[in-house]
């Protein structure tokens, strides 16, 4: 069977590592359709040596599509994703705007593939940050139950777009060059700094990315008791998130048996050369559809032996976003 397959966003960070993927992954096409604002309508890209002609998003979009593949935004999402379902599409959507609909699966494929026969017509991608985790995350919670995670992210400027990752690189040409430099699409300087994560702080003090890697991590494993409390930052990094995540089990657990379930787990590599100091790095995990996953130890606060610590890294644009998106459509 063959598809046809439109990128919903697709001149965006994500929506070009469609293209990429599509193409190395060799996805069975019959067409594909580049959508993206009118301001890029026209514009050619290329996919398997042919140029491909960017077109406007429209309510017209649709018409004879199977998949689509949406990466514009929520509010996009929001609009045109029911639209796509009406002309007979199916969407994996990247964006946050369906993903705790309980109508709506919400999937890492190393996770909860079973999740993907239960959808109505839209399957959300998770958040990148709540990707990279859960995948290294998941086979332990399987053998020994999770009671609590704490997780601090180091995250990359790619999650907020295209314009976020030329700005970091803009930003740190000014800095070196002693220029003025006033950011545009991130609330502050990116360069040579590190700042709270840009989405909205709620009534009880965490920000949005926060409240996503709790809520979104609860329906994807389906335990919804587990207690989780995540602090999310920005790092000047351009494509790759970083995140230190303590794990408190419910029966101890040893570090090589963390080790030896890790080492079987699907989508990741462990990375952890004690004494070489060679551990996960954005650097490493930049391009890689593997979660890299090091600093592997028992947690010295947990005297029973329920504690452990890690350290992980994972290409936000793949993994993070398109890669999980595209192994989705290919279960389709
Ligand atoms: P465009 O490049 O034409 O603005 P990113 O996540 O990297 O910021 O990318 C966002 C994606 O969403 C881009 O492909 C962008 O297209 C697309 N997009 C933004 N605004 C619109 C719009 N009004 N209609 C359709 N696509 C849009």
């Amino acid at each position: 069977m063959s598809w046809n397959v439109a990128i919903m966003g697709a001149t965006g960070a994500v929506g070009t590592e469609f293209l990429h993927l599509l193409e190395e992954r060799n996805f069975p096409l019959k067409s594909l359709k580049l959508l993206a604002s009118s301001r890029s309508a026209g514009k050619k890209l290329t996919f398997r040596g042919e140029e491909l002609t960017v077109e406007e998003l429209t309510e017209n979009s649709f018409e004879g599509v199977d998949l689509v593949l949406a990466s514009a935004g929520g509010s996009f999402s929001k609009k045109f994703n029911p639209i796509a379902v009406k002309a007979g599409a199916v969407v994996v959507d990247n964006t946050s705007a369906f993903r705790m609909d309980p109508d709506t699966p919400l999937v890492v494929p190393e996770v909860n593939p079973q999740d993907i026969a239960k959808h109505k017509g839209i399957i959300a991608n998770p958040n990148c940050s709540t990707i990279i985790m859960n995948v290294p995350v998941f086979p332990l919670h399987k053998v020994n139950p999770l009671r609590r995670i704490v997780v601090s992210t180091y995250q990359a400027a790619s999650g907020a777009g295209a314009a976020a990752m030329e700005e970091l690189k803009v930003g740190a040409r000014a800095i070196l060059d002693e220029e003025p430099f006033e950011p545009k699409v991130l609330p502050h300087p990116a360069a040579f700094n590190v700042f709270s994560h840009n989405s909205d702080v709620g009534e009880n003090g965490y920000n949005e990315e926060e409240m996503k890697m709790v809520l979104e991590t609860r329906k994807i494993f389906h335990s919804p008791d587990i207690q989780i409390t995540a602090t999310c930052v920005r790092v000047p990094v351009l494509r790759a998130h970083s995140e230190s995540i303590n794990l408190q089990f419910t029966n101890p657990i040893t570090e090589d048996e963390v080790r030896e379930i890790l080492a079987e787990a699907p989508g990741l590599r462990i990375v952890d050369d004690r004494p070489g100091s060679y551990f996960p790095m954005p650097k490493d995990a930049s391009g890689q559809d593997d979660i890299l996953v090091g600093r592997i130890r028992s947690d010295i606060s947990q005297p029973d032996g329920c504690g452990v610590e890690l350290f992980v890294c994972g290409d936000q644009i793949r993994k993070g976003a398109a890669l999980n998106a595209v192994q989705i459509a290919e279960m389709l």
